[in-house]
């Protein structure tokens, strides 16, 4: 197993040493190398993703993340800022099926904003479109009109064919949960979701089994909050589910919880925690590690079908918390509060 690691900035490199804790533990036969990506990788080569770092990714068989972006790097120029680092190796992996499980753990049921009535049992998959939409539609960029003012400009566009691909995505892991997949677009306004959902209703005709539903995304902004439980799979666009994404992992106590899948045709993939890079909190030893230890869950599950491996770590990291261990951002009175290290200490304990 070859894994291409890349810390990438700000809090990525505590939270990345955690998880490459873990996979050690495990006792693989693992080959993991280390690259820079994000601001990290301007500072190396000036270029937020270096060829060497996408050359390495290519040739890996996994890719474990951490998070880019830093203040610092907001000046830069468009094109060198961390972000289009990771947009940019999304797309040239192919990496068009994101999945970002919101689970809760009943130890952390009190953690969450919510009421824990409301959030208990909570388990829901969402499946995010991650390789078009309006991320990557053309044209884009800031334009000058012929009356001297600026324009802005992002084009929201989705062909038949990568709406199919990432609701199969859907519709087989529904098969093997719950049966149930609600697609979320905004077709009463935006043409490219009405194409969007005729797909998802043809497509459904090859999954009998599974129920579909649809929801405009303003009202399942407001559902995730008001009746969670609801769901079982969701399934939506790029930029819809960058934001309920953030949305459903504070249903689950913090969105240091909230790991990510993004894989290809072949399941080969990139593995990173939901959240960015924190940049106010680096270096502090504060951050929550169990996103990116819960991503090198998926990574065992998803990319290297090692289920039983997967489920060693899940249940570490169940253990570890039901030991009472929290980081600062899940902490809640009574609880043990432990910094990143430690917490990446208690689940090789645990292991
Ligand atoms: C995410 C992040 C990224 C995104 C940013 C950092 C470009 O918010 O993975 O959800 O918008 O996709
Ligand atoms: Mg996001």
């Amino acid at each position: 197993m070859k894994i291409a690691v890349l810390p990438g900035d700000g809090i990525g490199p505590e939270i990345v040493a955690q998880a490459v804790k873990v996979l050690n533990a495990l006792n693989l036969d693992i080959n993991m190398t280390e690259a820079p990506i994000g601001g990290a990788g301007y500072e190396a080569s000036g270029d937020p993703l270096p060829d060497a770092t996408l050359k390495l990714a290519k040739e890996s068989d996994a890719v474990l993340l951490g998070a880019v972006g830093d203040w610092k790097y907001d000046k830069l120029e468009r094109h060198l800022r961390p972000e289009r680092g990771l947009l940019r190796i999304r797309k040239e992996l192919n990496l068009f099926a994101n999945l970002r499980p919101a689970l809760l753990y009943p130890e952390l049921a009190s953690a969450s904003t919510l009421k824990p009535e409301v959030v208990s049992g909570l388990d829901i998959m969402i499946v995010r479109e991650l390789t078009g939409d309006i991320y990557f539609g053309q044209p884009r960029g800031i334009f000058k009109l012929e009356n001297g003012e600026r324009e802005g400009v992002n084009t929201m566009r989705y062909n038949e064919s990568e709406i199919r691909r990432i609701g199969r995505v859907a519709f087989d892991i529904a098969m093997k949960r719950n049966k149930k997949v609600c697609s979320v677009d905004k077709a009463n306004v935006l043409e490219a979701t009405e194409l969007w959902r005729q797909v998802m209703i043809e497509l459904s005709a090859e999954y009998p089994e599974v129920e579909l539903s649809h929801m405009y995304v303003d009202n399942a902004a407001m559902q995730l909050i008001r009746a969670p439980k609801q769901f079982d799979v969701m399934v939506t666009g790029n930029i819809f589910g960058d934001i309920l994404s953030d949305e459903a992992s504070m249903l689950t106590g913090s969105i240091g919880m909230l790991p990510s899948a993004s894989l290809d045709e072949n399941n080969k993939g990139m593995y990173e925690p939901s959240h960015g890079s924190a940049p106010d909190i680096a270096g502090k030893d504060i951050a929550n590690p169990l996103a990116t230890i819960l991503s090198v869950a998926m990574m065992l599950r998803y990319t290297f079908n090692d289920e039983a491996n997967a489920q060693r770590v899940e249940n570490a990291v169940k253990k570890a918390l039901a030991q009472g261990y929290r980081t600062a951002d899940i902490w809640t009175e009574g609880s043990n509060k432990v910094g990143c290290n430690a917490m990446g200490d208690a689940v090789v304990a645990a292991l």
